[in-house]
């Protein structure tokens, strides 16, 4: 949710803190700040923070300001409102111990008090204060001996930067359930919750784990678990590229994230599609074929777009490899004391891998023996680490708050692991034949869909000022309505609900009027007359009609007000062609009523708090 860096080196640190927050601002961004450190005569520690944006906290940093060393944050509020004393980093009544910290100080309160009564005065109302007073009443002249006593006293999650005035060039990190990595430079070392913070200067990372504390100065880096016994961990060399996290021309990260579809779909099937056998082979399963023949059922863990995308693969599962197979909300999964069965085999879906509700219910499932599989994006992340194996879906960095390649290519995952499964139960090699060459014919099919650009803008500029829409669709398109909803509310701010349009008639049919558009996906399947018969129920009550349809479909473009055709293709793989005009779709409403598209307001990319 929030985001950290920290430098230690020769380059300008102001100057990189910020660039760092600004390719972080996409996780938080109701406030931030930064503490820069001198090594003078008299080391001091200038500290600036601001509410709003990184560009508010850009406009506010003096011009002469430098160092060489620092850490900075950018925060989504959880524990106090959006003030600048609740903005990040927070200091010791000293003003010399600075601490930056994501994730949530479960008993922050019993600390509050226990050092209130030691004379500490607190200058905000965060959970994180408690942190920098705690490490001061330790602190002897060594930084890391005093964080390490502050931690035994931290409930809750934390990835946590700090840094002493007195020591220059030296800053101490710790992880307990939010994101830290550690990036490995020449001279120079950064320590950031997110690899794009570092990723222009190094691509030398180490991930630490929960429990975790590293120490670094520009050349030396030393990791230990909280009770300072020594590990040897291991560097790893990420593969981004920069251009991989700039805009490229777009104008908003999500419209470039929109089209590179073709390109991260093909990626996420590439090497895993064995045509000879019109199977997929998908090494990181880490399963055996008995193994996976043994699964008679399957369960998805995810939230949000993830969940979407888990819900569409449990139709697939169901319809092509007939396995029964359901998605379940993270948040809810893991307060409902699961019941997990030998023969079930679990996934969870996070393009973050950071989820807190999907991890949480992850590690509760496999503490009562499932077997768990990732379908992640970022690659390290916590659930592609701590899963039983998995599927990396390789869509390159999503920084667009609202998903949209990380879906499709959950998607192609989904659809890879049923040819496999479907191959080893009832699908002959004909049919997998079929399934394989309309898999590698989906880039096309979004590519055609991408081309409908302008026609869609113009839609979405006649419908943008409706208050409320409905998404309605059946069978596999079912999820993709609900994922159409959710892409319109949080980006545009417009209500829209998603809908089994068989359920229509059920309640929701009430809300139907004349200002209250609904968005139709007809598949032409065996569902086609169904759907049509729903669009009429729709139409008779006066309500508009934009309907996402095949190409030729002649019924449903008569009665709709406003058609989107997609290339006729396979139905079971609509949910590809079907869902891009809902994301364009979405993304032209925020921008003709000027929302902000990349960062929606109350949102945070990666939700690591529950
Ligand atoms: C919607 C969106 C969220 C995420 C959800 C899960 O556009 O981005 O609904 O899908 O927070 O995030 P991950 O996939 O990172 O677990």
């Amino acid at each position: 949710m929030c985001g950290i860096i920290g430098y230690t080196g020769p380059r300008k640190t102001a100057k990189i803190l910020l660039e760092g927050l600004r390719r972080l601002e996409y996780r938080g961004y109701d406030s931030a700040g930064i503490a820069v450190g001198r090594e003078n005569a008299e080391p001091r520690l200038e500290i600036i923070k601001s509410v709003g944006k990184i560009a508010e906290l850009a406009k506010k940093m003096p011009e002469d300001i430098d160092g060489s060393w620092g850490i900075g944050h950018t925060r989504w509020a959880t524990h106090g409102g959006v003030t600048e004393a609740n903005a990040h980093p927070h200091t010791d009544m000293s003003g010399k111990i600075v601490v930056v910290h994501n994730g949530i100080i479960e008993n922050h309160k019993t600390l509050r008090t226990m050092l209130g009564k030691k004379g500490v005065v607190f200058k905000s109302e965060t959970d994180t204060e408690v942190i920098p007073h705690l490490i001061a009443s330790y602190y002897e002249g060594d930084l890391l001996k005093a964080v390490l006593a502050a931690l035994q006293h931290l409930e809750g999650t934390y990835g946590i930067a700090c840094i002493h005035a007195n020591e220059p060039g030296r800053i101490v990190g710790a992880r307990n359930g939010s994101p830290l990595i550690v990036g490995v430079g020449n001279d120079e070392m950064f320590l950031a919750s997110d690899i794009t913070a570092m990723v222009a200067y190094t691509n030398r990372v180490i991930y630490l784990n929960d429990g975790e504390v590293v120490d670094i100065t520009r050349d030396s880096y030393t990791i230990t678990d909280r009770h300072s016994n020594m590990l040897d961990k291991q560097v790893d060399e990420i593969t981004w590229e920069l251009g991989a996290i700039e805009k490229s021309g777009f104008m908003h990260y999500m419209e470039k994230e929109i089209f590179e579809q073709p390109d991260s779909i093909a990626r996420a099937m590439s090497g895993r599609i064995d045509e000879e056998n019109a199977t997929a082979k998908l090494g990181g399963l880490n399963l055996s074929r008995r193994q996976l023949a043994d699964v008679h059922r399957v369960r998805i863990i995810a939230a949000g777009t993830s969940w979407h995308a888990g819900m569409t693969g449990s139709y697939l599962l169901e319809q092509a490899a007939r396995i029964p197979a359901q998605a379940e909300l993270a948040s809810e999964l893991r307060y409902r004391n699961p019941v997990v069965e030998n023969d079930s085999l679990w996934f969870v879906v996070s393009q973050s891998g950071e989820t807190a509700d999907s991890l949480y219910a992850m590690r509760e499932v496999q503490r009562k023996g499932a077997t768990v599989l990732g379908i992640c994006n970022v690659v390290g992340s916590t659930i592609a680490r701590e899963s039983d194996g998995g599927v990396y879906v390789h869509s390159g960095p999503e920084i667009a708050v609202a998903s949209t390649k990380a879906f499709t290519s959950q998607l192609t995952a989904f659809y890879l692991f049923t040819l496999l499964m479907a191959r080893m139960r009832d699908m002959s090699r004909e049919e997998g034949q079929k399934f394989t060459r309309s898999l590698l014919a989906v880039p096309e099919m979004v590519r055609d869909a991408l081309a409908q650009r302008d026609h869609i803008q113009a839609i979405a500029k006649k419908y943008c000022r409706a208050k409320d829409f409905l998404y309605l669709g059946r069978g596999i398109l079912y999820p993709i309505a609900l994922e159409g909803a959710l892409k319109l509310k949080e980006i545009s701010y417009i209500h829209a609900e998603g809908y089994s349009a068989g359920e229509m008639k059920h309640g929701p049919i009430a809300l139907i009027s004349p200002e209250v558009p609904s968005v139709f996906l007809v598949s032409d399947d065996y569902l086609h007359e169904k759907t049509i018969s729903n669009i009429r129920e729709i139409k008779a009550r006066g309500g508009p009609i934009i309907a996402v349809g095949v190409e030729g479909d002649t019924e449903a473009m008569a009665l709709a007000d406003d058609f989107i055709a997609v290339p006729k293709a396979d139905p079971r793989f609509y949910p590809f062609s079907m869902v891009v005009p809902l994301q364009l779709f979405a993304y032209f409403c925020a921008l003709e009523l000027g929302r902000d598209v990349d960062q929606p307001r109350n949102l945070a990319k990666s939700v690591t708090v529950e």
